[in-house]
């Protein structure tokens, strides 16, 4: 595939593709500090749940090879300070918060400050190398719901930029390519960040398979019109109960594949399952309705009126075909 890599460990550095430049140019941010790290997952130049957490446990990994104090609890409580940083970066994609806790659970290992260093160094490029081994193994299993010659059609960026690589929702439809099916991908363009239109098209076009995009206002009359066969999502994080939050759009687009009968999947491997906490418990990222009140810079919507910015929804249980991770295909609730 000729898809850029999103984010990258070069000796001793992270590189992130800033996705704010795509489909432009392909621009990186080359960074040994983890402030910065942090910094890039605000302002969304790198995004995407599994991205965020290999980012999360890369910027801690960064931070840990900085630390200086010799004392290996000082040193520990130093990043379990960090690691709070990030938690605040961004709230509502979980994998952040499963990476602090994956570096976090292998630094109490540590028998001494440089041990320390080389443990979360380690950690952290399991995390990012096992994100991808996830996301070829969700390929295989969704690959076989990708009719030949039929139609697929998918919303935001749950594609290989979002991922270490390969993507969650694009795995199934680049197996499915590699394998010899043909078919077409249409994507919703997904307002204000353009995520569907800037990045899935981008990538979905690089790795050569037919890609048409819709606005989101759209999918009543395509999903009327033109046949779809399957719906594929991401999810940035799958609840207990079962729920399914995902970009804004996630649940609507559910409703009309429900009203046409179409199957609805979310594909996302088990480090997007929070297993701890119900819908109740999470928080709904709700971002500055500058971002939407304007676009490219210029403001759309008339001075002194307000908007309302909820970045993600809500997909209840009952709305899901089924959730396509690295074990398999689960109906949800997961009953583990
Ligand atoms: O706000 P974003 O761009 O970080 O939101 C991303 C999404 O909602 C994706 O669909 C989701 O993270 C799944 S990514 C594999």
């Amino acid at each position: 595939m000729k898809i850029p890599r999103t984010i990258e460990w070069v000796d001793g550095k992270v590189r992130i593709l800033n996705q704010l430049k795509l489909p432009y140019k392909l621009e990186y941010i080359e960074t040994s500090s983890y402030k910065r790290v942090i910094r890039a997952i605000k302002k969304m130049e790198i995004r995407g749940a599994p991205a965020i957490g290999v980012a999360t446990a890369y910027g801690l990994a960064l931070a840990v090879t900085k630390i200086r104090i010799k004392n290996l609890e000082k040193a520990l409580k130093k990043l379990n300070s960090i690691a709070k940083e990030f938690m605040e970066s961004r709230p509502t994609a979980y994998n952040l918060f499963w990476a602090v806790n994956k570096i976090l659970d292998a630094a109490k290992t540590a028998k001494n400050v440089d041990d320390l260093k080389d443990i979360v160094v380690k950690k952290a490029l399991e995390i990012a190398r096992l994100d991808e081994e996830c996301n070829r193994k969700i390929g295989e299993y969704g690959e076989k719901l990708i009719k030949d010659g039929g139609r697929v059609l998918t919303i935001c960026n749950a594609g290989s930029l979002a991922t270490s690589y390969y993507g969650t929702a694009t795995a199934p439809m680049y197996r499915a390519w590699e394998k010899g099916k043909r078919f077409e991908v249409i994507v919703m363009e997904t307002r204000p960040y353009l995520q569907g239109a800037r990045l899935t098209a981008f990538e979905l076009k690089q790795a050569g398979i037919p890609v048409k995009v819709i606005t989101d206002n759209m999918i009543g009359i395509v999903m009327r019109k033109i046949k779809i066969d399957l719906v594929v999502t991401g999810a940035d994080r799958v609840t207990k109960d079962g729920y399914v939050i995902n970009k804004i759009g996630t649940f609507p687009l559910s409703l009309v594949a429900r009203e046409f009968s179409v199957p609805f999947y979310v594909a996302a491997p088990f480090s997007t399952i929070d297993f701890n906490s119900t819908i109740d418990d999470v928080k709904i990222e709700e971002r500055d309705p500058k971002e939407m009140l304007y676009i490219f810079g210029k403001r759309i919507v008339p001075e002194g009126v307000g908007g309302i910015y909820f970045a993600f929804d809500i997909t209840p249980p009952d709305l899901v075909t089924g959730l396509i991770t690295e074990k398999g295909i689960y109906k949800l609730p997961i009953k583990i």
